[in-house]
């Protein structure tokens, strides 16, 4: 227990409030009785300066580009491991010894089918629906197709019957919803393919032609799914935790998290780095023009893909994306003109001093779109790639939340009110 404390003088008196240092060495000052005892709450508009749990699950540290998940670095995770065993990792706190992964894979196909009715529901969205909308609605209405508990009375690890259910039903929601965007037949899970494997045979598999899943793509899905798989407290996993302190069950909360994720400043940025990308290929690779738009004050257009809340350096996972989108596109021999435009533009940010000041470097987002693209996954679904990728983060945080009985409370801000004080009531003479 750490005996530190803080000071905090406010109207002549002094208020001794507690220090927390984490295991990392960051330090936080608790100011959780700062109210009752001073009458003063504090305002962190976007929560710039704001913890909101303790957590230990992953730690970051944006300064020096480190992203490990339990302990273990990125991107040793990404080289050495699948998506199942880094979802495993995340939710039960270590990796699985290969019984467990096993038992593990076992439950990614046992769960891989979805209710048949639930397939009615693809059927009645207008054409041209979002599939984040279609993945929120989906994922909420789980809740009631498979109304078991949240916490079943003995998991193994921290693996919960609604945990693998929802792990492995997403990858089918998201290839269904696809394959309704395209009229095409749907395909179902296959018990023999791996759970990437799983999902580009759902994807891409039609009746006609014969499709052979590629152990490249696999590799390469798996390492972009493990690089999105959590990123603490973000704007997503904060709403999944926010929504699930209500005491809401864990599908609507995690539904709450895909509608945060869909924002262009959060998982919608991949679709945004490519339409950026696209709109500089046509304008004839005139970048001025879009650096000198992100630099003006006074326009609000931003580069996507650059610049993190956190990371004030190079964001790690982009590091080990833009090697899997050179491996991919070198074996696979596809030339996309928008690599080389994405190229281009991070060379250039990187010698402008307006980026360069501001620690303004690619973010994950930036380079993910194009290995997405050389998959032939289209571009309305790269945020439905994000989420599926980010799903044992939320569920992790989901959990972590609940299980913490000592702080386990509902997430409700506080606010300074600025609006009128009072007035009286007066009833409008032509009011019917
Ligand atoms: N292009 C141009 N200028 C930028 C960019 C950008 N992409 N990002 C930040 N800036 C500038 C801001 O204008 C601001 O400049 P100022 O100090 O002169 O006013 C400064 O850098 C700081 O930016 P903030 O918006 O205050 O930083 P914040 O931490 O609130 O925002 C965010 C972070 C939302 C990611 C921002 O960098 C951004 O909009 N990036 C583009 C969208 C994007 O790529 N989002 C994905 C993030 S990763 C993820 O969520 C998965």
């Amino acid at each position: 227990m750490n005996s530190k404390t803080a000071q905090l003088i406010v109207d002549g008196h002094t208020y001794e409030l507690p220090v927390i240092i984490g295991t990392t060495g960051e330090k936080a000052i608790d100011i959780k009785n700062l109210l009752k005892e001073s009458g003063y709450i504090t305002l962190d508009s976007g929560y710039m300066n704001t913890g909101s749990c303790e957590s230990g699950i992953t730690y970051l540290n944006g300064e020096k580009g480190i992203l490990r998940y339990r302990g273990y670095n990125i991107e040793d995770l990404a080289e050495k491991c699948v998506f199942v065993e880094v979802a495993y990792l995340l939710l039960t706190g270590e990796l699985p010894n290969p019984k467990e992964l096993d038992q593990f894979k076992n439950d990614m196909t046992r769960y891989a089918l979805i209710h048949e009715d639930m397939i009615h529901f693809f059927d009645h969205f207008p054409p041209n629906s979002s599939p984040m909308s279609i993945l929120s609605t989906m994922v909420g209405s789980l809740h009631d197709f498979y109304p078991e508990m949240d916490f079943d009375e003995d998991p193994y690890g921290g693996i919960t019957t609604a945990t693998a259910r929802l792990l492995s039903k997403i990858r089918t929601l998201a290839a269904f919803s696809y394959k309704k965007s395209i009229g095409h037949p749907l395909v179902y899970p296959r018990a023999d393919l791996c759970y990437c494997g799983n999902f580009l045979n759902m994807m891409f598999n039609r009746p006609n032609i014969e499709y052979h899943v590629e152990p490249l793509l696999v590799s390469a899905l798996n390492k972009l799914l493990i690089l999105h798989a959590d990123h603490e407290q973000n704007c997503s996993t904060s709403t999944v935790r926010l929504v699930g302190s209500s005491g809401v069950r864990l599908y609507p909360s995690i539904s709450a998290g895909v509608g945060a994720l869909w924002g262009p400043l959060h998982g919608g940025a991949n679709v945004a780095v490519i339409r950026m990308l696209e709109a500089i290929y046509a304008d004839n690779g005139d970048f001025d023009k879009y650096i000198k738009m992100a630099k003006d004050p006074d326009n609000p257009y931003r580069l996507t893909g650059f610049g993190h809340r956190v990371y004030k350096t190079y964001d790690p996972r982009a590091k080990i994306i833009k090697d899997v989108t050179h491996q991919i596109l070198d074996t696979m021999q596809i030339k996309d003109p928008l690599l080389d435009i994405a190229q281009e533009l991070e060379y250039r940010v990187s010698r402008d001093d307006y980026f360069v000041s501001r620690n303004l470097y690619p973010n994950v987002d930036f380079y993910s779109g194009i290995v997405y693209r050389a998959m032939n996954i289209p571009t309305n679904m790269f945020t439905v790639m994000f989420a599926l990728g980010r799903l044992p983060g939320w569920i992790s945080h989901w959990q972590e939340m609940h299980m913490d009985k000592e702080n386990n409370k509902i997430g409700r801000p506080r606010q300074i009110y600025q609006g009128i004080v009072e007035r009286p009531f007066v009833v409008m003479e032509d009011r019917p």
